[in-house]
């Protein structure tokens, strides 16, 4: 019998919905549970990223350690998922033959079967194909804890980046149907979710269908969830740049549901590094879209994902970056070293920018940005916010911890029948870079 599954997973958001998504599928199919503990797992999973070789490498030295329990305990089944599988395929038991399972971030539905198969043929599982949406008509519906959820609204992305392995290893871009999006969202308000993120690489390219065959666009689709009862503050990730539209600006004039911090990632501010990223935007497009949705939403808070060190990226190209830095003045940013990744256009450029330049200009990067991040902490004293209470704090006995909508975790002096709910405060207090804490309940929701 199997019952414990034990998942790790690396890099993005998207692979975090994928792990709950297959706890929920092992349950619904083997009763089973998910553990915390990789020892006492019956079967283990590891939900793999390949955006950096950084990532990559982790693989394979995790799965060395899992090999040792699966030494001690044969019967144990492993399973690799996720981009690494997607693109290695077959080769992954190659490396580690110890493996019994490799799916790709588009078969972790069939999960079950290849489980059951593998203990009935004992032989291993390699399935890493693009069956279009049909991932989502076979998941049970998701179960939560807590009041925030993450819910997968397109898979894939079709914009071939010249850096990036996503349109790869997740296939090309699909919309999920708008029906199952409004189904699943309803269902997680059923149980208490009061924030949704809407996940997808590209969601602003999002092409859902209405019944009548009409397209609905992202934020049609927005409109559709800020109505759903329960569903107090909506997120989501990550918008491209080339279809932050008109209406999406719109969007954040009409809906109060919309939080006030969008990820909006631009990879670099120089021209001509963003054309040989094939981005297919100018700075100066981008930074006329930010302007537009500034006016639309004054108190907004932008982040960013940075590619530092492009091949061939000079110390111009840097200076415009941090130009653009100080145009948009960005709240936060994930920015990472370039990574030359197998088979993408950009690993076929020369490169004659060092090592040490890319370190040392990422580090002149991130300390900008942290001074930003620090700054809009400093300016919420006094303002007033509103909080998603999540839960009890670990630290302050007698206090809430809640989340503002630019992402600040905000200590609330409140009695425990108030977590779930939205309230207004004023910050009196700013204590670290990302926490503050609140002085006064101004408004408690119904
Ligand atoms: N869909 C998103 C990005 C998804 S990948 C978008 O439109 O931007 C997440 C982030 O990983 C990217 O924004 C990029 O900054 C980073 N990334 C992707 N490939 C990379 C590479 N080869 N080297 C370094 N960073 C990379
Ligand atoms: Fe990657 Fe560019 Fe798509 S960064 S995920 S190819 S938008």
């Amino acid at each position: 019998m199997l019952k414990k599954v034990y998942i790790e997973t690396q890099g993005c958001q998207m692979n975090e919905y994928d792990s709950s998504r297959m706890a929920d599928l092992l349950g619904e199919s083997h009763g089973m549970v998910r553990t915390e503990n990789p020892e006492e797992a019956d079967v283990l999973l590891m939900n793999t990223c390949s955006i950096r070789e950084k990532a990559q490498e982790k693989v394979f030295s995790e799965l060395g350690r899992w090999r040792k329990l699966k030494e001690k305990r044969p019967d144990i089944v492993i399973g690799v998922g996720g981009c690494v599988a997607s693109q290695e395929g077959d080769s992954i038991r190659k490396r580690a033959s110890y493996v019994d399972m490799v799916f790709g971030p588009q078969t972790l539905h069939r999960l079950p079967k290849m489980l059951e198969e593998r203990q009935h043929k004992k032989i291993a599982i390699v399935d890493i194909s693009f069956p279009d949406i049909e991932k989502f008509d076979f998941l049970p519906e998701p179960k939560v804890e807590g009041y925030k959820a993450y819910v997968s609204i397109m898979e894939g992305c079709s914009k071939y980046c010249s850096f990036c392995v996503v349109p790869y290893t997740r296939g090309e871009e699909v919309s999920r149907p708008f029906d199952d999006i409004i189904a699943e969202i309803v269902h997680l308000a059923s149980q208490g979710v009061r924030e949704v993120t809407l996940l997808g690489q590209n969601v602003n390219g999002y092409r859902g269908h209405y019944h009548d065959g009409e397209i609905c666009t992202f934020a049609e689709l927005l409109k559709h969830v800020a109505n759903i009862d329960g569903i107090g503050r909506i997120r989501y990730t990550t918008s491209h740049p080339l279809e932050f539209g008109d209406d999406l600006i719109a969007a954040y004039q009409e809906l109060p549901q919309l939080v006030s911090h969008v990820h909006l990632p631009v990879q670099s501010g120089s021209d001509a590094v963003l054309a040989a990223m094939k981005r297919n935007h100018t700075a100066a497009d981008y930074l006329q879209r930010i302007q537009k949705l500034k006016a639309a939403r004054p108190d907004i808070h932008i982040s960013s994902d940075f590619i530092i060190g492009f091949p061939n990226e000079t110390d111009d190209d840097f200076i415009d970056t941090m130009n653009l830095i100080a145009e948009v003045d960005y709240d936060h940013s994930y920015s990472f070293i370039y990574s030359k990744r197998p088979g993408t256009p950009a690993a076929e450029l020369p490169d004659s920018v060092s090592e040490e330049t890319k370190k040392e200009r990422l580090a002149r990067l991130k300390e900008r940005i942290k001074l930003n991040t620090l700054r809009k902490t400093q300016a919420m004293l006094g303002t007033k916010q509103r909080i998603l209470l999540e839960k009890t704090s670990d630290r302050q006995a007698g206090y809430l911890v809640g989340t503002a909508e630019n992402t600040r975790q905000v200590l609330v002096a409140a009695e425990a029948d108030l977590i779930g709910r939205f309230v207004d405060v004023t910050i009196g207090d700013i204590l670290s870079i990302n926490t503050v804490k609140a002085s006064e309940i101004l408004w408690v929701e119904a």
